[in-house]
């Protein structure tokens, strides 16, 4: 198997001689150990809502994205809806807490930011990652002074129990899951009392209705990439600890400095396609929010870290290449969801003589998250044109801005 620091690396943005060092440690040190190895494809990520809202969170990602409803697992606090595409990507677990006034570790990560407060049971949790042996993987961890949940605390929290839960991290605040899972086996989820929800099956069979009729079924494809922002102060940190608790290399990281930013993307070492694993992307602002008066610049990444805390920002879903009727299927795509009411932040950017077209879909109501679409044109490799991470970043911030006035305007 190639080293994990062996990979070509991309991009402008310099990094600092502790990242530089301590990412060829840490690599070396995670491969040795047989981490890299054991631990597999990203297999599932976990979303919580409101009380009430996953039928219509159910209903707009089955539009949105290829997903389809499959079964609701019931807890006595808990509802959870599983999403699925097929073996070869990640399962969606959609997480309802049944109690308006339930207060948990993932609650409060949301309370004590401003915005992120008015909706405090919306946010999206982590993502699972497929092992070999759970047990090694559990055991080498802990002696790299990674903290996980217990058996009490995983119960008590009614996640599926078999899985190893590492606690949020300091830097993005989502957890990292490792279940037991051979390729041929298909995923099943320890946790409650499975039932195929009337509501559910409904909201999902008039999404995956209108999906089909306004033709994206062919045309979606799985998730690219996981966007999380962190604090500036936290870019390299969060890059780090993301690589020890995951089988994922360092790809590279963009400057941004029109948007006073940068995009940090680290991706599977075992799948070269981002469908079968998702690459996670880290933006990071380059100066905390009190130098923002002397530099002159919008610090959109910054102040979205300051309102919401740190987070996943948005879920990049595939468009597959090539032309619908007279138009990119890009933008066929989003014509065809704009015509049934979706907004979006801004028009469809990017270009194939550049490689990549994009855009942003306003934030979900339910979970807070935004879509992005992005369709690759011949193969292209990269993740965003510098103008296009500045388009989306500003669209995004404007977006923020007026979310977070209109949030002070109703405290
Ligand atoms: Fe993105």
């Amino acid at each position: 198997m190639k080293a994990s620091i062996d990979f070509k690396r991309q991009g402008d943005k310099q990094n600092s001689a502790f990242f530089e060092e301590w990412l060829g440690r840490l690599l070396e040190d995670r491969d040795r150990q047989g981490l890299t190895e054991n631990i597999g494809r990203i297999d599932a990520l976990m979303i919580t809502v409101e009380p009430g809202h996953s039928a219509a969170y159910v209903h707009e990602l089955c539009l949105m994205t290829p997903y389809n409803y499959l079964v609701t697992l019931e807890t006595d606090q808990h509802s959870t809806h599983i999403l699925r595409i097929d073996m070869n990507a990640p399962d969606v677990l959609v997480r309802e807490v049944k109690d308006p006034n339930l207060h948990g570790i993932f609650r409060s990560l949301n309370e004590v930011y401003p915005v992120g407060a008015k909706r405090p049971n919306s946010r999206y949790m982590g993502e699972v990652f497929q092992v070999k042996n759970l047990h090694e993987v559990r055991e080498v961890q802990k002696n790299r002074e990674v903290r996980f949940f217990n058996q009490e605390q995983v119960r008590h929290l009614e996640l599926p129990g078999n899985m190893a839960i590492v606690k949020p991290s300091p830097y993005t605040h989502n957890i990292v899951g490792y279940w037991e899972r051979p390729d041929d086996d298909i995923r099943v989820y320890s946790l409650g009392v499975s039932s195929i929800r009337d509501d559910m099956q409904v909201a999902f069979e008039q999404a995956k209705v209108l999906r089909e009729q306004l033709g994206l079924e062919q045309l979606l494809l799985p998730i690219d990439h996981l966007a999380t922002r962190v604090y500036s102060q936290n870019r390299e940190l969060a890059i780090l600890e993301y690589l020890t608790l995951s089988s994922y290399y360092y790809w590279g990281s963009y400057d941004i400095p029109d948007q006073n930013s940068s995009t940090n993307v680290t991706k599977s070492v075992h799948y070269e396609n981002v469908l079968n694993s998702p690459a996670k992307v880290f933006t990071a602002a380059n100066h905390p929010y009190f130098c923002n008066h002397l530099i002159g610049q919008p610090s959109p990444t910054e102040a979205f870290v300051r309102n919401f805390g740190p987070r996943l920002h948005h879920i990049a879903v595939g468009v597959q290449d090539g032309h619908t009727h007279d138009q990119i299927n890009i933008d066929y795509v989003v014509d065809a969801l704009r015509n049934c009411g979706q907004k979006f932040l801004l028009q469809v950017i990017g270009s194939e003589q550049e490689g990549l077209k994009q855009i942003f879909s306003s934030a979900s109501e339910h979970s807070s998250l935004i879509i992005e679409y992005v369709q690759r044109f011949g193969g292209f490799q990269g993740f965003f044109t510098k103008e296009n991470v500045a388009d989306l970043t500003a669209a995004a911030g404007a977006d923020e801005t007026l979310r977070s006035l209109d949030a002070e305007a109703r405290a």
